[in-house]
């Protein structure tokens, strides 16, 4: 059963909203909402919680979105102690808006936190900042279909410390952006470059933690895969380079033929997509066998040549799911589904958005309405 609106109203109230004095005119929102290009616009408040080592977690406020004041010590920019989360808020039909398994993304936060040697946030605080600045920026959410607010709750040691240990000043706060399809060409096949030289993660490392650092070094393996005429890059497991891991920010999906639904096990070193255990979940409901297990590189080109690997496709919040057409590496540069979408794929993503913007049954209880 979904949330009601109601149940947030005290985490809410935790909230001292100071307004901005500036806000977007109507005219220019309506403009950037038309047309959003990912991560680039973004609305007029920002959520902030402040922690300190001997007083805990202060200070709920939404306050007018802007630069952040740090001092050229502070420890992230040294020694990158930051986690990140990303989720979407949807507008209903009737005018209302929903957030998606909201409670697995804080969980997933308090767990990459835990890894950073981050303050876990409660899960109350987490969902709470994300009510209270949909609930200030709520004219920010889109209406139309294909587009969301997509939230980024983020946490940084802001101590001023060259020392080496766990800051003891952080911030968090949730900013906003009105976006619509992650990639500039909308929901097309991508090609994907198998990166040779490097890895996302190690074994004991910070692989299944969201933290910039992460994405950091996927970066210059995105600029290979650019180079190489390939839109994102995907990394094989660091100990034997023959494991299928994950792209730089989404995990991977492997449909057979026969119908089976498989996807790399978690073995630490990949990110835990919320994404991806709802698509293991809907997939499974179809009556499809659901395998998650480690996944050769040569297994997987074996599969496309002999036709018994029939669609492949990557999942994140940003990107929801999203077709792959092509595998490219040193030696190899194969072809999947013909390079065209996957009818599976297509319809597991039109299930899974259907949930989210209310136009799909709610089966799971996955949705809270934030507004
Ligand atoms: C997401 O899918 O929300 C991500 O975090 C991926 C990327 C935009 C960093």
């Amino acid at each position: 059963m979904s949330k009601n609106v109601q149940d947030l109203d005290g985490l809410v109230e935790a909230f001292e909203v100071y307004p901005t004095s500036n806000p977007t005119p109507p005219g220019e929102r309506a403009a950037e909402l038309a047309a959003p290009r990912f991560g680039t616009v973004f609305t007029d408040h920002m959520s902030r919680i402040t922690w300190r080592k001997d007083s805990g977690w202060q200070d709920r406020r939404v306050v007018e979105y802007g630069p952040l004041a740090l001092d050229p010590a502070a420890a992230v920019l040294h020694y990158a102690q930051e986690i990140f989360e990303g989720l979407k808020a949807y507008r209903h039909a009737d005018g209302s808006i929903w957030t998606f398994r909201p409670e697995a993304n804080a969980a997933r936060f308090q767990r990459s936190a835990k890894r950073l040697a981050l303050p876990e946030l409660s899960t109350d605080d987490f969902i709470g900042s994300l009510a209270a600045l949909v609930r200030k920026d709520i004219e920010w959410v889109p209406s139309a279909d294909g587009f969301s607010l997509y939230l980024r709750p983020f946490m940084y040691a802001s101590e001023s410390f060259l020392g080496v240990r766990s800051s003891h000043e952080v911030e968090y706060l949730v900013i906003a952006s009105p976006v619509g399809s992650y990639f500039a060409d909308g929901v097309k096949p991508v090609s994907i470059w198998i990166a040779q030289d490097y890895h996302r993660a190690g074994k004991g490392g910070t692989g299944s933690a969201k933290c910039g650092g992460n994405y950091a070094a996927s970066l210059l393996p995105q600029i290979e895969a650019y180079e190489q005429g390939c839109e994102q890059v995907a990394f094989l497991d660091d100990v034997t380079d023959t494991y299928l891991e994950e792209l730089g920010g989404m995990n991977l999906f492997v449909v057979r033929s026969d119908g089976t639904v498989e996807t790399p096990e978690l073995t630490g070193t990949i990110l835990e997509g919320v994404t991806r255990s709802s698509i293991l979940q809907l997939a499974r409901d179809r009556g499809h066998e659901v395998v998650e297990r480690r996944i050769s590189l040569a297994e997987l080109l074996a599969g496309l040549r002999d036709g018994s690997v029939s669609e492949v496709f990557a999942c994140g919040t940003a990107a929801v799911i999203t077709p792959i057409g092509r595998f490219k590496g040193v030696n190899f540069d194969e072809v999947v589904s013909g390079g065209a979408a996957g009818e599976l794929t297509m319809a597991l993503r039109e299930e899974l958005t259907g949930i989210q913007t209310g136009k799909v049954e709610d089966r799971y209880g996955w949705l809270t309405r934030l507004a």
